[in-house]
């Protein structure tokens, strides 16, 4: 069985006294469910720090959404995986959508903060996902399993449990609309054939892959109940303490 994994993306939002008054909420409303799920909330950086130290021996963990592959040197405006560790950063969000599209972001990139990641013994929530176009042209497997090979080429995997996929289709994102479970199902369940082709078979069936986009406490319990599907990447949902907490005990 595999460990329910749900995380907050908060993207670019909240100040620190707006992330910090969020995670007290959490911590109270969650306080019965981080014996059976892993729960990560990913402020910006600048709460980092504030959200880890109201969080701290509450069984939430705190996790990053960027991180650059270098330990330190002359990269304006970089964080690297050593100083995110530094603040209690347990898991990293990779290659989201967003820094793709706006930010150029390349699966040779991804595949590098991966490997920095892991040498830091930082987990990671690679994402992974269609555009419209793509789903429309038919190319969905194509696109996936480009991602997914390039993303993790050269990649051992010691600890499964450190190493997380978020299937989050490009159009789901922020919209609305949401995938159905099934065709979530049928994307993750091709994603863990990957894995297996990739790491072998008992490696595959550890990693958890999550669904995200547009996952609401209305849509929650039809993503969890597909077999492949082992948690949540939230969004906009996850901004707000009681929206967040429902999705979490869906
Ligand atoms: P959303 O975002 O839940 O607001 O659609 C998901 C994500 O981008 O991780």
């Amino acid at each position: 069985m595999r460990r329910p994994f749900i995380a907050g993306n908060w993207k670019m939002h909240k100040t620190v006294p707006e992330a910090v008054r969020l995670a007290k909420q959490l911590k109270v409303m969650l306080h019965d469910e981080v014996e059976k799920k892993d729960i990560v909330l990913c402020p910006t950086f600048t709460a980092l720090q504030a959200v880890g130290d109201t969080i701290r021996g509450s069984g939430i963990k705190l996790g990053a959404q960027n991180l650059f592959w270098e330990p330190e040197g002359a990269f304006t405006g970089e964080i690297s995986p050593g100083m995110l560790v530094d603040v209690g950063v347990e898991y990293c969000i990779i290659g989201h959508s967003e820094r793709r599209q706006y930010f150029g972001e390349t699966d040779a990139a991804v595949n590098k903060k991966v490997k920095a990641a892991k040498a830091h013994d930082l987990g990671v929530i690679v994402c992974v996902g269609e555009t419209k176009q793509q789903r429309e042209d038919g190319k969905t497997e194509e696109v996936i399993h480009t991602q997914v090979v390039q993303g993790l080429d050269g990649l051992d995997v010691e600890s499964p449990d450190r190493l997380v996929i978020a299937y989050e289709p490009v159009w789901a994102i922020g919209t609305g609309l949401n995938a159905t479970g099934e065709d979530a199902n049928a994307v993750i369940d091709f994603i863990r054939n990957i894995l297996t082709d990739l790491f072998g078979s008992s490696t595959a069936e550890a990693v958890r892959i999550l669904y995200g986009g547009s996952v609401k406490p209305e849509n929650i319990k039809e993503f969890m109940s597909q077999p492949q599907i082992d948690g949540a990447l939230v969004g906009g949902a996850s901004l707000d303490a009681s929206s967040f907490a429902q999705i979490v005990k869906y």
